[in-house]
């Protein structure tokens, strides 16, 4: 009997977040499948926290990071190198996940090696495909070349219907990144100490990087969480800062040194989610942190104009702001001084899974590959 042998690639520290839980249970089954992981390391540091909480050990890394990096060089390098790696390996499916470069370039290297390819977190659109850049058009990009595609919820689902994919292929699965969050923060009890809050405080926690906010909207940010501390005596921001120079740059010019707001380095996943937990509201332009506060019964307010993630607007606990300094204000303070509004927005809620997805996408793929099996 042969096994099915999955090849897994990822890059980026939400990618790995939302891949370990599948390679943890691809591992479950030695004697089914042949797991193998490829990391592309288009994030290091970032990406090896992660690899370290899950005690993953990578196949292949193709340590391809370089200092504020641009697109071209990291499609081109993935595109290439994997194909040395699919060569070498022979693997029956690959899997990418979500929207990243690693994910369309590595979704297309398999496709030119006519390897059939799953796509975990397909289906998500803005239809708008400047916004997010270039994640939008990285998504529709490997949903185009995959052939299994594992959709978090129905909306998307509906997203993939609408692009001509056939339906035989379409699993709504939930997004993976539950099944991370759930084994995280029941698994783990990180100390934050180190950050030195203040207890008696409201703690505002915010993360952004998009690439779309770089510039202007990231300063606009800045000067909002500013006027904010100023304004609120009783509140404090926490905001461990992604490490992408062109945010590193304007985020320190202007936030370093002030009083209440705390500049952290990146988190470990294990501590982040505890500081979701401990958060009073939640200010980002990112997709997986959109996925995990609701589930915590945290209100999150979106530093961007559309989202891929209609779900969490749709139920009231998360509220798309934008990057103008006023309407962040505004929308802020009106969550910081009405006690219903910020009621209503931190019901627990979870539209994205029940942290079962990965056991979902294993069952597939043995379903689809059980040839190999007999
Ligand atoms: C990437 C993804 C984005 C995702 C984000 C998650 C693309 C085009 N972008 O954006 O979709 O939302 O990751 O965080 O795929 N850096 C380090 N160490 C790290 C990580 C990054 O130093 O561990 C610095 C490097 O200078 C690097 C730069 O950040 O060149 C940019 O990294 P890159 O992956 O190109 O872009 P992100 O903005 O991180
Ligand atoms: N995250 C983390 N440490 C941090 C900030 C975020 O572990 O300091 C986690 C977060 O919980 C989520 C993922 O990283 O699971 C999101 O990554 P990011 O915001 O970089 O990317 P996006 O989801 O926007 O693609």
């Amino acid at each position: 009997m042969s096994k099915i042998r999955v090849l897994t690639v990822f890059g980026t520290r939400p990618e790995a977040i939302k891949m370990a839980p599948l390679v943890k249970e691809l591992e479950k089954y030695p004697d089914i499948f042949k797991s193998i992981v490829c990391v592309t390391a288009q994030h290091r540091q970032m990406l090896d926290q992660v690899l370290k909480l899950f005690d993953i050990k990578p196949d292949f890394d193709l340590n391809i990071m370089k200092p504020n990096q641009n697109l071209w060089k990291v499609t081109a390098e993935v595109l290439l190198l994997m194909k040395d790696v699919i060569e070498e390996c022979n693997p029956d499916i690959v899997l990418v996940h979500g929207d990243t470069t690693t994910s369309m370039a590595a979704a297309l290297s398999a496709f030119y090696a006519k390897v059939p390819v799953g796509h975990v977190e397909a289906g998500l659109r803005t239809f708008d495909k400047y916004y997010p850049f270039p994640e939008e058009i990285n998504r529709v990009f490997a949903d185009a070349v995959c052939t299994y595609h594992f959709a978090p919820t129905d909306t998307s689902v509906e997203n993939l219907k609408k692009s001509a994919i056939p339906d035989t292929h379409i699993y709504k699965t939930g997004n993976t990144v539950i099944d991370a969050l759930l084994h995280t923060v029941e698994n783990n009890k990180a100390d934050l100490s180190y950050i030195n809050l203040d207890p008696s405080l409201k703690t505002i926690l915010l993360t952004s990087h998009r690439r779309e906010n770089f510039g202007e909207p990231i300063r606009n940010i800045c000067k909002a969480v500013l006027e904010l501390v100023e304004k609120n005596k009783d509140i404090q921001v926490v905001y461990p800062v992604h490490l992408n120079p062109n945010v590193q740059e304007p985020v320190h010019e202007l936030l370093d040194n002030k009083e209440r707001i705390h500049l952290i380095e990146p988190m470990e996943y294990a501590p982040f989610s505890t500081l979701m937990k401990e958060s009073h509201i939640i200010m980002t332009d990112s997709g997986g942190v959109q996925e995990e506060a609701p589930s915590l019964g945290k209100p999150v307010l979106v530093l961007r104009s559309t989202t891929e993630r209609p779900e969490a607007v749709e139920y009231g606990t998360v509220k798309l702001v934008g990057t103008e300094k006023d309407v962040i204000v505004s929308e802020m303070q009106k969550l910081l001084d009405d006690e219903q509004e910020y009621k209503k927005m931190s019901e627990s809620i979870n539209p994205y899974g029940d942290g079962l997805a990965s056991k979902r996408i294993t069952e597939i793929i043995k379903k689809e590959f059980s040839y190999k099996l007999s």
